[in-house]
């Protein structure tokens, strides 16, 4: 028997027994006559203690141990003399009788314990070591916790996992897909799915009613601190609902999760459509876990021979509370983060509401005390807060104040990890102009029903209609997003063809879609949620990469498996793969 108990177990309580414990050796210290060896497995760390004076042979060979072997210990519990209050097994150690060396370890190239001297490049390259740090392992046994309590609240309500294949033809989402080469179909590829979203609409078709899958799904998207290429959905689908029921099943489950993993009771999520998100947030993704909505001011601007503002088809501004005493200096910093080309504001006004009650902007040679007090009533600003004003194209200005927004956010600590609000974003446009390409896409997909009151807008103005479309945004991050489907197959032909598809173009990639529809389409819709952000947002991570075992650096690269890589000719060759090896 390697254990009789794990590293994370033992307690006063225990003292006396006799154990036997395997792991890792974390620490090995020696005091005169002592020596003292923290052992590490996943469940905690236990310190074993070698007595000189007891067993000399025994210490010896405690002595020669190295960081990251692997031994077992058998041994009795003593209270420690020495308590440490800092884990959970520090009241006890195990006086070691004997010691067995089950695996030696090359010195790990970086600390294995919770603040580690690893790099994250070396990390990476290591993964399978950083995963053996407490903090990286509780991300993943969050994520267990997540995805295990999801499927229990589905299946109470009898939703059914249904796995769908992966090597299929392209799904649009959105995003380039990943292609793989059939070597039985000559010239031929499969695409990876970007979601499960054709095959989910078909098991409606088949009448399976409640569907839910935990599911891998593959974008080749320029990549972030909140996407990777190969990403985790909880994906679901209904048949025989409107809008508001999957509103409703949703929220449950964003409820129980909150409730079962954290403890936390979320009030009912705030329903915000996307003109007003726009409008107050300047992003269909806000963050309101604290204020500072925009307050639009151009009607209070014009007139006063301010070009800048007379010209503007839009003059917003944010009130920050208690920021009234920022230098020059800082006001400058400010302006240049507006200017960065990520950005890309022209610049940036500001009026101090000082404590005195006096107001200075710094269009002070336009605006009077009393046209700047109106600004200042519209915007609420008390004496101490500072008014940022952005103007332009409304759009793109609306963009770029959503961006500052976030920024004084962050400055002022005001987007507490702690703190979860989570909010409905409905509503959306059914459509979106690419100026460049001059055409419409999807906002969400092509397969989202337009409100049925707004279908006789599709020819005259497509841009005004609105989706039964809808996202779960937590803390400013698009957690989930869903619609609900066109059902009858005309419909679904004349989206096609707003989208540009001719009609052979459609029917080669979704004719089988369409003529499922025809067999008898129930009403059905949907939603998938990013397990990866959902438990990223759980655990307080910057980093989705921080939450999924074995993740992609910012190349899309696997620096442990050094992939994607070359394969050889032979293998081109039977794939019948054209392709110009690079030297190597
Ligand atoms: P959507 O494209 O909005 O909808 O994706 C759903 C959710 O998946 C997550 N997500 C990602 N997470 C990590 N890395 C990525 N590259 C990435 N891309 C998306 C987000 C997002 O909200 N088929 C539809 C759903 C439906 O209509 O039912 C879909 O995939 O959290």
């Amino acid at each position: 028997m390697y254990r009789t108990n794990t590293c994370g177990e033992l307690r006063l309580l225990n003292v006396d027994q006799e154990v036997v414990l395997s792991g890792w050796v974390q620490k090995v210290r020696k005091f005169g006559g002592m020596i003292f060896v923290d052992l590490r497995d996943r469940y905690g760390i236990t310190q074993l203690v070698f007595n000189q004076e007891i067993n000399a042979q025994l210490c010896e060979k405690a002595e020669k141990l190295g960081r990251e072997w692997v031994i077992q210990a058998k041994g009795a519990v003593a209270e420690r003399s020495n308590k440490n209050p800092h884990i959970s097994t520090g009241d006890i150690e195990i006086i070691v009788s004997e010691l067995t060396i089950l695996n030696s370890s090359d010195t790990p190239p970086f600390t294995i314990e919770n603040d580690t001297d690893g790099g994250d490049d070396l990390r990476m390259k290591y993964r399978y070591l950083d995963l053996r740090r407490t903090p990286v392992r509780s991300n993943l046994e969050l994520r267990h916790q997540m995805a295990f309590a999801t499927r229990n609240y589905l299946n109470e309500l009898k939703f059914l996992e249904v796995e769908t294949p992966v090597l299929i033809g392209s799904t649009p989402e959105g995003a380039r897909d990943f292609i793989v080469p059939s070597r039985m179909n000559p010239g031929e590829f499969y695409a990876l799915p970007q979601s499960p979203q054709l095959f989910k609409q078909l098991l409606m078709v088949s009448g399976f009613d409640r569907y839910f899958q935990i599911v891998k799904c593959y974008r080749d998207e320029d990549l972030r601190a909140d996407r990777q290429p190969e990403f985790t959905q909880i994906d679901c689908e209904m048949s025989f609902i409107e809008q508001e029921d999957i509103l409703t099943v949703f929220e449950g489950l964003t409820q129980y999760l909150f409730q079962t993993i954290k403890g936390i009771n979320l009030p009912a999520f705030p329903r915000l459509s996307y003109a007003e998100a726009m409008k107050l947030y300047g992003t269909d993704k806000p963050d309101t876990r604290f204020g500072m909505t925009f307050v639009e001011i151009k009607d209070l601007t014009s007139g006063k021979n301010f070009g800048v503002f007379d010209n503007a088809e839009y003059v917003g501004a944010i009130r920050v509370p208690g920021c009234s005493y920022y230098t020059r200096k800082q006001l400058d910093e400010l302006t240049d983060f507006v200017k960065r080309p990520q950005i890309g504001a022209n610049g940036l006004i500001y009026v101090r509401c000082e404590v005195d009650g006096n107001l200075k902007s710094s269009v002070d040679k336009f605006y009077s005390s009393d046209n700047l007090q109106k600004w200042v009533e519209r915007s609420g600003a008390q004496p101490g807060d500072l008014l940022l004003i952005l103007s332009g194209q409304t759009e793109k200005t609306r963009k770029q104040l959503g961006e500052l927004r976030l920024e004084m956010a962050s400055r002022l600590g005001l987007r507490n990890k702690d703190l979860f609000n989570c909010l409905w974003v409905v509503d959306f446009p059914l459509l979106e102009y690419d100026e460049e390409l001059r055409r419409y896409f999807a906002k969400h997909h092509p397969f989202t029903s337009p409100k049925l009151e707004d279908i006789p807008l599709l020819d005259a103005n497509p841009g005004a209609v609105r989706a039964n479309a809808y996202d779960l945004v937590i803390n400013g991050v698009e957690v989930g997003g869903g619609s609900i489907r066109i059902h009858n197959s005309e419909l679904q032909k004349k989206m096609f063809s707003m989208l540009g598809f001719s009609e052979t173009q459609a029917q080669a990639q979704f004719g089988f879609l369409m003529n499922a529809f025809k067999y008898g389409a129930p009403p059905h819709g949907g939603i998938a949620f990013g397990l990866d952000r959902f438990v990223s947002i759980f655990a307080g991570l910057d980093s989705i990469r921080d939450c999924i075992a074995f993740p992609k650096n910012n190349s899309g690269r696997d620096m442990m498996i050094n992939a994607p890589s070359t394969v050889s000719q032979e293998q081109l060759d039977e794939l019948n793969l054209k392709i110009e090896l690079p030297e190597k």
